[in-house]
């Protein structure tokens, strides 16, 4: 393993009002104080309905981190922002997250997800960025078979508006890298469970659904597989690839825990003790991806990374924090959200 290579100061985190960003903003202040203790962090995100500040409550008044509402794609502002808070570095979570949305409308996946990563890295290298990390995802790498995993070497095939959105954001990055020797790191990470999701996404969406006995939407024959990692586990791999990886370098994360939907399902029910009746099968997402799976040997060999959380501990935590945030899940559940609920699951309803 390598030791630290670079250490952030001016950190310009977008999309930190959303899951993940929340989440990293909330580890690097909370659990790296003394690692990191000249660190400033500025979060530009534009609070799109899956952006929420409450996310970060606890942290608002930290003389170290402050937010700014703004859209990547505002190219005044970014370069603005770059420059008068002197950032050294970028982490872009700034994006459309949600691949049902994006089946129904791939105009904002676009906008977000590619121009807003064009104008950012444009932005970074002129105003010489020392190190740009672009949080990428798994499912650019399309779906696998039975067999196999995805390593940083397998090509892209992305299958859905949203997965191809981020495909073209990837190879945007990698042309920096290529054309003018610009400092970035891409990494890409199997699908992320934990606090602060909005519930949109499987986990949340059931566990919100299940306490209100309503029904449990599986798509298809509920044998697509996916690869649960917990985000705190995630975020430590974002920051050990800052810190530690190589500049125009991928590194793929995964949470070594394939699991069918439908047993995730299952087990989501055991846990919070309700009937395996809420389950309904509904109609399959189109192009559904089949299976996810992560070789993440990469990250553990140059960055000195594994995933730390036990899958049935983590979904165990998951569980009681959304069942003791009752308000929160209300209060993102009102407005824009009920009216894509009602058109994505309408079969349903
Ligand atoms: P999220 O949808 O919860 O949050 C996205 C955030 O970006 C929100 O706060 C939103 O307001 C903000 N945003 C959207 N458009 C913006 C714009 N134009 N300008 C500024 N801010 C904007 O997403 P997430 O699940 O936290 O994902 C974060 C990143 O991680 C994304 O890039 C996603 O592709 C990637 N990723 C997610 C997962 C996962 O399982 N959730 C897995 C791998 C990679
Ligand atoms: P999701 O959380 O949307 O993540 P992703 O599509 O990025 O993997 O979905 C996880 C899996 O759960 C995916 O195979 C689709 C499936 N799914 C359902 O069966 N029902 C639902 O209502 C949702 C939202 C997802």
């Amino acid at each position: 393993m390598d030791t630290v290579r670079y250490q952030p100061r001016n950190l310009l985190i977008t999309g930190g009002c959303g899951f993940i960003g929340s989440n990293f903003i909330r580890m690097l202040l909370q659990n790296f104080q003394d690692s990191l203790p000249e660190i400033r962090i500025c979060n530009l995100d534009k609070l799109t309905y899956a952006g929420n500040p409450e996310n970060l409550i606890e942290i608002e008044s930290n003389h170290r981190y402050q937010m700014i509402q703004g859209d990547i794609t505002d190219s005044t502002l970014v370069k603005h922002v770059l420059k008068d808070q002197q950032i050294d570095t970028v982490i872009n979570f700034a994006a459309e997250s949600h691949v049902d949305r994006s089946i129904l409308d791939s105009t904002p996946f676009v906008q977000t997800n590619i121009n807003g990563t064009q104008v950012l890295l444009d932005a970074a290298r002129r105003e010489n960025v020392k190190c740009f990390l672009q949080v990428s995802t798994d499912e650019v790498y399309g779906s696998l078979g039975d067999e196999g995993f995805f390593t940083e070497e397998t090509p892209l095939a992305p299958n859905s508006p949203y997965s191809a959105s981020k495909a073209a954001a990837d190879l945007l990055v990698r042309s920096y890298c290529h054309t003018f020797d610009f400092p970035a790191i891409i990494t890409r990470c199997s699908n992320n469970y934990g606090p602060y999701q909005f519930p949109e996404k499987l986990l949340p969406l059931f566990i919100a659904n299940a306490q209100r006995d309503q029904s449990l939407p599986v798509y298809g024959d509920g044998k697509n597989i996916r690869d649960w990692i917990h985000v705190s586990d995630h975020c430590r791999g974002i920051l050990a690839a800052l810190q530690m990886g190589r500049a125009g370098e991928v590194y793929n994360f995964g949470g070594c825990c394939e699991l069918q939907n439908i047993r995730l399902t299952e087990l989501l029910l055991e846990i919070l003790d309700k009937p395996k009746s809420l389950i309904t099968y509904v109609e399959d997402r189109p192009g559904h991806d089949r299976r996810y799976a992560i070789d993440c040997s990469k990250a553990e060999r140059e960055l000195g990374w594994e995933p730390e959380v036990d899958f049935e501990f983590g979904l165990r935590e998951t569980v009681a924090w959304y069942l003791s945030n009752q308000e929160w899940i209300d209060h993102v559940c009102s407005g824009e959200y009920r009216e894509y609920y009602n058109r994505q699951y309408r079969q349903d309803s």
